[in-house]
C-alpha cells in the first residue's frame, strides 16, 4: 500500500508537471527543491496597469547610479602620450610642470598679476588630473571639496565674511588661477555682499564702474579703515596732480581731502561731486 501510494503520488507529479500552469509547476518544483525563483505573483501580475509608472521610477533609479560621465583630457584621449611623456622611459615627463602644460595653454602669468599659490608652484595636477575625470574640468575633486583638500575647512568658515555670504561656491568669488590681488577675487566678489552702486547713482566714477574696487580698498582683514591710500593720496595716484590743481575748483583746497567734495563713488552728476 505505502508503495503504491507512492507511485501514484509520482505519477500526479508528473502529470501536474506536464499540464499545469507555470504557477502551479513552481508550487511543485518548490515542493521537492527549495529555492526556485518565485515567478511573479499574482499581487505583482495585476499591477501590469501601473507599468508605466513602475518603469518610469525604475529609469529614475537607473539614471540615479548610472555609470558616471567620463571627461578626457584631448591629447589622453588621442594617444598623444609623447606631448607629456618621455616615451623612452614612459615614465618621466618632457619637461617639468607648469612648463609641461603650458606648451598648449595659455600661460597664467601672462593673465593675472598674482597666481594663486598652487598654480605659481606648478603643482596643476594637485587640482586636475591630467587623463580623465569624472568631474568637469578634469577636476580632482568637485565644489568646496577641492579647496578643502589643501585649506582648512574651519580657518575659511570662521572668516566673518565667509560666514555671512549666501554664496558658497568657492569659484564664484575666487579664481583658482589667479587674479588681481593676492585674494584671487574673481571681478564682481565684492557685489555679493555690497552694492554695486549701479542703480544708486546716475554717474559711476570710472573705477566704480569698472568693479576696480580693490584700487582704493584694502581687503577686510586688514582693517585699516578699509582704504588702501589716505588723503589727496587715494585720488592722486590716478589723477594727474598738475591737471587736477589747474583746474580754478581746486585752488584752496591744499590740506583738503578730495572726498570732502567728490563722491568716492559716484554721483548725481558728471564730477560726482556731493
Ligand atoms: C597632458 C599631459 C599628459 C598626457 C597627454 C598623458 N599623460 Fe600620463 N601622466 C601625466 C602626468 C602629469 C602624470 C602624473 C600624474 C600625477 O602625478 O598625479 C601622468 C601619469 C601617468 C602614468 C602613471 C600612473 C598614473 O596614472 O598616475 C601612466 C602609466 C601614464 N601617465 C600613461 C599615459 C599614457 C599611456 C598616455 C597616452 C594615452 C598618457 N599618459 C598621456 C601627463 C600626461
Ligand atoms: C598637447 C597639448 C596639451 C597639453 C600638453 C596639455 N593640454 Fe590640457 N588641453 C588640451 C586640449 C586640446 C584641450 C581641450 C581644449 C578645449 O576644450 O578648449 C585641453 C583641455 C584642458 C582642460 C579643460 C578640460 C575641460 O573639460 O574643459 C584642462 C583643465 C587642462 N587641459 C589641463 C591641463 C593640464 C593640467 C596640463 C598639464 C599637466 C595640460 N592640460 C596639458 C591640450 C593640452
Ligand atoms: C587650486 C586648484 C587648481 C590648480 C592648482 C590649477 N587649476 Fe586649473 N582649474 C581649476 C578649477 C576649479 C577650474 C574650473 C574653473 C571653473 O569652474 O570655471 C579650472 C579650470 C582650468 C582650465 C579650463 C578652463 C580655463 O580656465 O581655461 C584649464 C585649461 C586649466 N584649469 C589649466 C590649469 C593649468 C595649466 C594649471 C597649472 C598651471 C592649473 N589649471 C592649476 C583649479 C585649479
Ligand atoms: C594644492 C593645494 C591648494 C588647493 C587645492 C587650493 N589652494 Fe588656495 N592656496 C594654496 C597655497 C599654497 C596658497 C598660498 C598660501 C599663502 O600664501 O599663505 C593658497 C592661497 C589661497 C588664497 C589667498 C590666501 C591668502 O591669505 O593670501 C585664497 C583666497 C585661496 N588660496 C583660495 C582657494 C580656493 C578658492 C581653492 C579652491 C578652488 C583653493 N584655494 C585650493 C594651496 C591650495
Ligand atoms: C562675504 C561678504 C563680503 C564680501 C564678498 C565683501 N564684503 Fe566688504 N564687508 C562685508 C561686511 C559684513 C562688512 C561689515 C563688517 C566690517 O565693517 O568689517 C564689510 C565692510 C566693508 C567695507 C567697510 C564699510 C564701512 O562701513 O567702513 C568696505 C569698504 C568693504 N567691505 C569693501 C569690500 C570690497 C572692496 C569687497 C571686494 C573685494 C568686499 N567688501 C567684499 C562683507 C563682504
Ligand atoms: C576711488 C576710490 C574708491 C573706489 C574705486 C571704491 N571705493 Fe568704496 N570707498 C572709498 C572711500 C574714500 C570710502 C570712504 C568714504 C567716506 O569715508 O566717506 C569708501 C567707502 C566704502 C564703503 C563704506 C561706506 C559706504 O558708502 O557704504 C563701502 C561698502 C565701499 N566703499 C564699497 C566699495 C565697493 C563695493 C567698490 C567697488 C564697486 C568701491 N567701494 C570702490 C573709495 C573708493
Ligand atoms: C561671497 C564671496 C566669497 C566666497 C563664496 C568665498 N570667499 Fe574666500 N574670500 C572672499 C573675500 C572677499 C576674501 C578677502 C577677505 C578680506 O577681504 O579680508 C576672501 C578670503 C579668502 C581666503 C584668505 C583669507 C583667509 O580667510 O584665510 C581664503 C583662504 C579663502 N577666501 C578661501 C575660500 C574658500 C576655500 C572658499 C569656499 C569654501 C571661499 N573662500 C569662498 C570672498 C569669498
Ligand atoms: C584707480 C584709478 C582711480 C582712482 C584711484 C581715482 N580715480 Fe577718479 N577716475 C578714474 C577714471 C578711470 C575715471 C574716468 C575717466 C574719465 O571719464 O575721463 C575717473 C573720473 C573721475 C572724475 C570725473 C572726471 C570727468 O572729467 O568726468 C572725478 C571728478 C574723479 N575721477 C575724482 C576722483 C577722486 C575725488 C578720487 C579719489 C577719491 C579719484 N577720482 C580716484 C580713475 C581713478
Ligand atoms: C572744494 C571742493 C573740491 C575739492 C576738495 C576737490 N574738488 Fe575736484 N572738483 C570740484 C568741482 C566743483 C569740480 C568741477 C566741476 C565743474 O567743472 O563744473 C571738480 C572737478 C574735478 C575733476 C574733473 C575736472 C578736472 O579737472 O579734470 C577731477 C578729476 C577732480 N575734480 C579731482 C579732484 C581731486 C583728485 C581732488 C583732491 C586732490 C579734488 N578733486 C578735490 C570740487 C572739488
Amino acid at each position: 500500500m505505502h508503495r503504491l501510494n507512492k507511485y501514484i503520488f509520482l505519477l500526479i507529479v508528473v502529470f501536474v508537471i506536464i499540464t499545469c500552469s507555470t504557477q502551479k509547476h513552481y508550487k511543485t518544483l518548490s515542493f521537492f527543491f527549495d529555492g526556485v525563483p518565485e515567478p511573479l505573483s499574482d499581487s505583482l501580475k495585476v499591477q501590469n496597469d501601473t507599468l508605466d509608472i513602475d518603469s518610469l521610477h525604475i529609469l529614475a533609479l537607473l539614471k540615479q547610479n548610472s555609470i558616471p560621465e567620463i571627461f578626457y583630457h584631448v591629447p589622453f584621449k588621442e594617444k598623444e602620450c609623447a606631448s607629456c611623456h618621455d616615451q623612452a622611459t614612459m615614465g618621466s615627463f618632457i619637461q617639468p610642470q607648469p612648463g609641461l602644460c603650458y606648451q598648449c595653454h595659455d600661460d597664467f602669468n601672462t593673465n593675472y598679476k598674482t597666481l594663486h599659490g598652487p598654480v605659481a608652484a606648478g603643482f596643476c595636477t594637485e587640482c586636475h588630473n591630467p587623463h580623465q575625470s569624472k568631474e568637469k574640468y578634469l577636476l580632482i575633486e568637485n565644489g568646496e571639496k577641492l579647496c578643502f583638500t589643501c585649506h582648512d575647512s574651519e580657518e575659511v568658515k570662521e572668516n566673518q565674511f565667509h560666514n555671512i555670504a549666501e554664496e558658497t561656491n568657492c569659484v564664484n568669488c575666487h579664481n583658482p588661477h589667479g587674479g588681481e590681488n593676492q585674494f584671487v577675487l574673481q571681478k564682481g566678489a565684492c557685489f555679493k555682499c555690497h552694492d554695486d552702486f549701479k542703480n544708486q547713482y546716475k554717474y559711476l566714477h570710472g573705477p566704480v564702474a569698472g568693479g576696480f574696487c580693490m584700487e582704493c580698498h584694502t581687503p577686510h582683514i586688514e582693517g585699516t579703515g578699509n582704504l588702501i591710500r589716505k588723503g589727496q593720496d587715494l585720488c592722486l595716484y590716478c589723477h594727474d596732480k598738475e591737471l587736477v590743481f589747474k583746474n580754478e575748483n581746486h585752488q584752496d583746497i591744499d590740506d583738503a581731502s578730495c572726498t570732502e567734495c567728490h563722491n568716492p563713488h559716484g554721483g548725481e552728476n558728471r564730477f560726482i561731486l556731493y
